[in-house]
């Protein structure tokens, strides 16, 4: 949940004429503008938010210079074989409908659980950007619209902690990816990052105790109250 100074990073990518590459798949560009702080090219894995409903695998690249999208990027395209199905494209279509509803939806349910982890004693601490604890806060505010649906936090008592708490979740879906409509939950130190090396994942802060919430947009209450019955 860590934040960049993007227009900071693209002034000095710049300066010495390197091309730079985001990838906006967590705000979205509801939320953040890249191209404003001067960013050459934009990803997304549109599988995740601008779908919307974890239904749809695809993911799309954006690209300010007309003349490398159309020639070096098109021709690697043609040549990879990257186009979407006609089926999930359509898909995507349908959910870029709601985008701005839903997203307003996840920021405002994120920063209630936010505040309800943060002050939740069985929690160490919280990653989300739009607390002000967090050390972005200010820089985010800055770069985005709003702060999210995305956070993560950090079970007291390590890995025993993070699997009890994992086996008594019922209503958020135990799933690696994130962006639906559904809160989605996942415990990467038994799951996704079991296999990563204990020393690296924590120094890059995937401790034992650590959860990551794909926040969604149903009733903020049902989410709070399986969290709390699954740390009691
Ligand atoms: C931020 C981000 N970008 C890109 C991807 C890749 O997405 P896809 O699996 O749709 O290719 C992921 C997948 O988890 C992601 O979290």
């Amino acid at each position: 949940m860590a934040c960049v100074d993007i227009k900071a990073l693209s002034k000095i990518a710049k300066k010495r004429n390197v091309k730079t590459i985001i990838d906006n798949t967590f705000p979205t560009p509801y939320l953040q503008q890249p191209f404003k702080f001067g960013v050459d090219f934009i990803i997304h894995s549109t599988t995740k938010y601008l779908n919307g409903h974890g239904n749809s695998i695809a993911g799309i690249i954006i690209g300010r210079d007309k003349e490398l999208m159309e020639q070096k990027v098109w021709q690697t395209f043609k040549l990879i074989g990257t186009n979407v199905s006609p089926f999930e494209a359509w898909i995507l279509g349908n959910g870029l409908k709601t985008l701005e509803v839903r997203m307003d939806r996840h920021c405002l349910n994120a920063q209630k659980i936010a505040e309800f982890l943060e002050k939740n004693k069985k929690v160490k601490k919280v990653n989300y950007n739009g607390l002000i604890s967090h050390p972005d806060h200010d820089l985010a505010k800055k770069q985005m619209n709003n702060f999210g649906g995305m956070l993560s936090f950090e079970l007291k008592g390590g890995l025993k902690s993070g699997i009890k708490f994992m086996n008594k979740i019922q209503f958020c879906s135990l799933a690696p990816t994130l962006g639906d409509v559904d809160t989605l939950i996942l415990h990467p130190a038994s799951s996704s990052h079991i296999n990563v090396d204990k020393k690296l994942r924590e120094k890059n802060g995937i401790t034992d105790g650590l959860i990551r919430l794909s926040v969604g947009i149903e009733s903020v209450e049902d989410i709070i109250n399986d969290l709390e019955q699954a740390m009691a």
